[in-house]
């Protein structure tokens, strides 16, 4: 199973803030469940709880939580205490992927297993940011989508990140990207 990390950052690598995304881009929502159905994710347990409850779990995929709370319930969902059992977990669906979906937290922890990173590096200043994606280890090598413009109006570019150790090919990223 190859391991993948998912998210969305504003300039100085903004990503959240009281414990939501703090913008709109529909076409990079569009990219995220394109990318994410028939996969099992791996989320923390601050990201579960920012998701609207209607749309949680998220649809046709294995949800997997991550807390170190025994009595904690997602229902809908799968719970793991570790990094470990939250990688049983998604192995057990036997999908080709499985993809870390957030926070920063759960981020910092998986992106040295992670066979690549896929990023929306959005243009957009957002003041009070208090989460901030993970610095992507060097040599990590980009290859990125021309630069977007959003029916909204935001600019942004994709950016698919491979991992040096991965076995996967710059061809399976340019798939992925818009
Ligand atoms: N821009 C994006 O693409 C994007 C994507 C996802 C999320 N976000 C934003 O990011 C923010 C949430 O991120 P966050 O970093 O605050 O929280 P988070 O990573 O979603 O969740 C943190 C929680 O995960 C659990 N956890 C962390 N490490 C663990 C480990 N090794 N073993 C077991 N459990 C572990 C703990 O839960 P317990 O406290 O229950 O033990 C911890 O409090 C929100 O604002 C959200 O909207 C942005």
């Amino acid at each position: 199973m190859r391991i993948g990390a998912i998210w969305a950052q504003a300039n100085d690598r903004a990503m959240g803030k009281d414990g939501t995304i703090p913008w709109y881009l529909p076409e990079d929502m569009r990219l995220f469940r394109q990318i994410t159905t028939g996969s099992p994710v791996i989320m923390g347990r601050s990201t579960w709880e920012s998701l609207p409850e209607r749309m949680r779990p998220l649809p046709n995929r294995t949800n997997i939580v991550l807390t170190r709370a025994e009595d904690y319930d997602a229902p809908g969902a799968l719970l793991a205490h570790s990094i470990d059992e939250a990688l049983a977990a998604a192995a057990y669906c036997e999908a080709d992927f499985c993809w870390v979906i957030g926070g920063a937290q759960i981020y910092q922890a998986f992106l040295d297993t992670c066979d690549l990173a896929v990023v929306t590096h959005i243009d957009l200043e957002v003041s009070g940011a208090d989460t901030f994606a993970p610095v992507l280890p060097t040599g990590w090598q980009p290859l990125c989508s021309d630069t977007l413009t959003s029916e909204k109006g935001l600019t942004y570019q994709v950016c698919g990140y491979l991992n040096p150790c991965s076995s996967l090919s710059e061809d399976h990223i340019r798939q992925l990207l818009p």
